[in-house]
């Protein structure tokens, strides 16, 4: 079997409304369709990772309502480890609101629930595979204390994705893991810092590695992701152009395809891993939806 992914993280149904536009304040606008879907950034992640073929453990929480058994159903038939993800008795699974614009654009809103209850012991009971785990993935849906703990039970290489961003994060949260990794507007939130150009882009990331990031990787959408680091020199990574149709969960894409990689292709260099993972979410953002427009190996071309 491959090297183990462990995901601790969010579970989400998402409610997204097509749109022909996103809505003013204010406004209503008439959709053209909405769908129902699994989402919550951690599931994506790990969904992403287990279709390049990832041996993926996913850490969690969703609600005694009919969407959290249907979830954990949904990540076994993706062949997500599921052992770690409990049905919590006094909270309603996690919803996202999610319009998506004929641009591609979005606007999010999310209601964590049981997200908001995963808790230090939660993390403490997958011990075990947290410290066997080649990588592990972290995002902020969930509570950053929860982050820590598993970060301190960690022996592989570690990523979080600092998203949602918050104002005033803990620094442990920046120092402790391998990669952090955030989009332009996370980077913004974070730092301070306007964040509108590549050349932005760089300064946030020189301002991450001084707040005590080792590697900072900042995505760019269709320009790709700046790689820097405490150590190196900065690299930009270009992303293929290609039609967007649904940006939703290209960052999820990118973060679930870079773990599959740093796990299972430890002769590739981080560069190459970061280009590849680039490849696997300009794939998905040239079809609908989140977790089913993630690509399966065939994407990279190779065996
Ligand atoms: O990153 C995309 C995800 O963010 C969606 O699936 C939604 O659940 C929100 O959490
Ligand atoms: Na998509």
């Amino acid at each position: 079997t491959s090297n183990s992914i462990v995901v601790v993280g969010s579970c989400m149904i998402d409610f997204i409304s097509y749109a022909p536009r996103l809505p003013k304040s204010g406004e209503t606008i008439k959709g053209s369709k909405c769908v129902t879907h699994f989402g919550g950034k951690g599931a994506n992640q790990a969904v992403a990772a287990a279709k390049l073929g990832g041996n993926v453990t996913m850490v969690g929480r969703v609600g005694v309502d009919d969407w959290g058994t249907r979830y954990i159903e949904h990540l076994k038939h993706l062949n997500v480890n599921t052992d770690h993800v409990k049905i919590t008795l006094d909270a309603q699974t996690g919803i996202a609101q999610i319009i998506v614009a004929n641009s591609g654009e979005n606007l999010i809103v999310i209601t964590c629930g049981a997200n908001d209850k995963l808790d230090e012991k939660d993390v403490v009971l997958a011990d075990t595979v947290i410290k066997a785990a080649d990588v592990l993935v972290l995002q902020l849906e969930t509570p950053p204390e929860v982050a820590i703990k598993a970060l301190e039970l960690c022996k592989g290489i570690s990523i979080l994705n600092g998203a949602p961003a918050i104002a005033n994060i803990d620094s442990k949260l920046l120092s402790m893991p391998t990669i952090f990794c955030v989009n332009e507007l996370e980077a913004a939130t974070f730092t301070g810092l306007p964040v509108k150009s590549e050349s932005d882009a760089r300064k946030a990331g020189v301002e991450l590695l001084n707040k005590g990031c080792n590697n900072v990787i900042i995505t760019l959408g269709r320009q790709g992701a700046l790689l820097m680091s405490k150590t190196g020199k900065t690299i930009h990574v270009p992303s293929p152009v290609v039609a967007a149709v649904d940006t939703t969960g290209a960052g999820d894409a990118f973060i679930g395809a870079l773990a599959y990689l740093l796990a299972n292709r430890k002769e590739m260099s981080m560069e190459m891993c970061v280009g590849l993972a680039c490849v696997a979410a300009a794939d998905s953002v040239t079809r609908p939806g989140t977790q089913r427009s993630f690509p399966g190996i065939e994407v990279f071309g190779m065996s």
